[in-house]
C-alpha cells in the first residue's frame, strides 16, 4: 500500500458524537531500529516481539463540532493520563495530530478528549510511546471506521500502523501480531517502511510463549531521547554497516524462528543490543544510556548460561533496564535464577514479568 492510499477520497457525513477505546501493548525489538530518514522512515528494518503484559488503554471521546464552535483550523483536544489533566503531553499529541492530518483531515472536525492509562509504571524507564502512540492510532481508526464503515479490516490495521508510525516509529510494530517486521526486507514478503507487518514464515514453537522478565535498572528520565539518538546516526560513521548488519541479521533471525535453533538466536539477540548501544558510545557527540547494574546483569546472565547450559539471554533498549530472555519451559529455573541474582541490581528490586502476546484489542 502507498502513502496516497491513507488518504481519504471523499468527504464523509459527520456522527454527533461517541467513544471508542482501544488496548495496546508495547514490544521488545531483536533487530533493531536505529536511525531514521524523513517523516520517520527507518533506515534499516526492524523485528520485535509483542509483549503482553505491559499495556496502554486508550479512550477517546468525539464531539462533532457545531459551525458557530469551530474554531477555524486547530485541533481541539483534551488530555487526561491516569484521570489528570495533563498539559505537558498536549505539544507531543499536537505534533502528532499534524503530521497525520493529510491522512484523517475528520480530525479537526471534532472536539475530542483523550483518557490514557498503562498497566505498567509510568515512571519505570519503559518505553510508553510504543503502546500509548498505537492505542491512539487505533482510536483514530475506530472513528474513521464509524465515518467510513466500508473500510476493510487490513487497510484498518495498515493504516493504525502507519499513523502510529508517525507518531513513535517503534510504535507501528505493536499493532497487530505476535512478530512484527517493519522496514523493507528482501527475504520478508509484504515487508514495508511505511507500516509493520505481522512475520508471517514459520515460527518455531518454543518462540510462541517466549518469556520476558524486565529487570528495571535505572527508572530516571533518560539523559539523551531516541530521537536524538536516531539523528545522531546521520553522520555515524558506522552507520552504512549497521544498517547493512541489520538485514543479515534479519535473514539469520527467519532461517532461527523456522529452526528453533536458540544458540543462533541468542547471539544474535544479544549482538544486536550490544550494536546499539556501541552505535551511541561511537555517535559525535557519544553518551551512554546503560547503567553500571546494566553489565553486572549481562556478566551474570553469560556466567550462569556457561554453568547451567540453560537458553536465557538478555535484550537492552534506549536505556538501562535489561530485558531477559528466555523459552517458557525453563521458567522455573531461570526464574529462580532472576530472583536470587538478578533483583538485587535492580532498583528497589524491581521488575515486570511479561511474555508475548498478540498485539491489540478492542474494548
Ligand atoms: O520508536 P522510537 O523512536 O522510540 O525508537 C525506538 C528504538 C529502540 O527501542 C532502541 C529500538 C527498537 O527497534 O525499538
Amino acid at each position: 500500500m502507498q502513502e496516497q492510499d491513507f488518504i481519504p477520497q471523499s468527504k464523509p457525513d459527520p456522527i454527533e458524537s461517541g467513544k471508542v477505546s482501544w488496548q495496546s501493548p508495547s514490544n521488545i525489538a531483536l533487530v533493531k531500529y536505529w536511525g531514521k530518514k524523513e517523516n520517520q522512515i527507518p533506515a534499516n528494518p526492524s523485528i520485535s516481539f509483542t509483549l503482553n503484559n505491559c499495556r496502554t488503554t486508550t479512550s477517546l471521546n468525539f464531539q462533532h463540532k457545531k459551525a458557530a464552535e469551530n474554531k477555524g483550523d486547530l485541533f481541539e483536544f483534551e488530555f487526561y493520563f491516569e484521570g489528570k489533566k495533563k498539559e505537558d503531553f498536549k505539544p507531543k499529541i499536537y505534533t502528532f495530530f499534524e503530521r497525520i492530518e493529510k491522512y484523517c483531515p475528520y480530525l479537526k472536525g471534532y472536539q475530542l478528549t483523550i483518557n490514557s492509562e498503562n498497566t505498567f509504571p509510568h515512571s519505570s524507564g519503559i518505553a510508553s510511546s510504543a503502546s500509548g502512540m498505537s492505542a491512539l492510532a487505533l482510536c483514530i481508526m475506530s472513528l474513521e471506521k464509524e465515518l467510513f464503515p466500508t473500510i476493510p479490516e487490513d487497510y484498518f490495521y495498515k493504516k493504525a500502523s502507519f499513523l502510529a508510525r508517525l507518531g513513535s516509529g517503534s510504535a507501528c510494530r505493536s499493532v497487530q501480531g505476535s512478530l512484527v517486521v517493519w522496514g523493507e526486507h528482501a527475504k520478508i514478503e509484504g515487508s514495508s517502511n511505511k507500516y509493520g507487518v505481522e512475520f508471517s514464515d514459520k515460527v518455531h514453537e518454543v518462540f510462541k510463549n517466549y518469556q520476558d522478565t524486565i529487570l528495571l535498572v535505572d527508572k530516571g528520565e533518560k539523559k539523551v531521547s531516541s530521537s536524538v539518538g536516531h539523528n545522531l546516526m546521520h553522520d555515524h560513521p558506522f552507520a552504512e554497516d549497521r544498517f547493512k548488519q541489520a538485514h543479515k541479521n534479519l535473514s539469520a533471525l527467519k532461517g532461527v524462528f523456522a529452526s528453533g535453533n536458540l544458540n543462533d538466536f541468542i547471539e544474535i539477540v544479544e549482538s544486536e543490543a550490544l550494536t546499539l548501544h556501541a552505535m551511541m558510545m561511537s555517535s559525535n557527540p557519544y553518551f551512554i544510556l546503560m547503567k553500571p547494574n546494566t553489565l553486572e546483569i549481562i556478566n551474570k546472565i553469560w556466567a550462569f548460561r556457561e554453568t547451567t547450559g540453560l537458553p536465557v539471554c538478555f535484550t537492552l533498549d534506549a536505556g538501562a533496564n535489561v530485558h531477559v530472555l528466555y523459552p517458557e519451559k525453563n521458567k522455573t529455573e531461570i526464574f529462580h535464577f532472576i530472583e536470587n541474582e538478578l533483583l538485587g541490581f535492580c532498583e528497589k528490586n524491581q521488575y515486570i514479568s511479561d511474555s508475548v502476546g498478540f498485539g491489540s484489542k478492542k474494548l
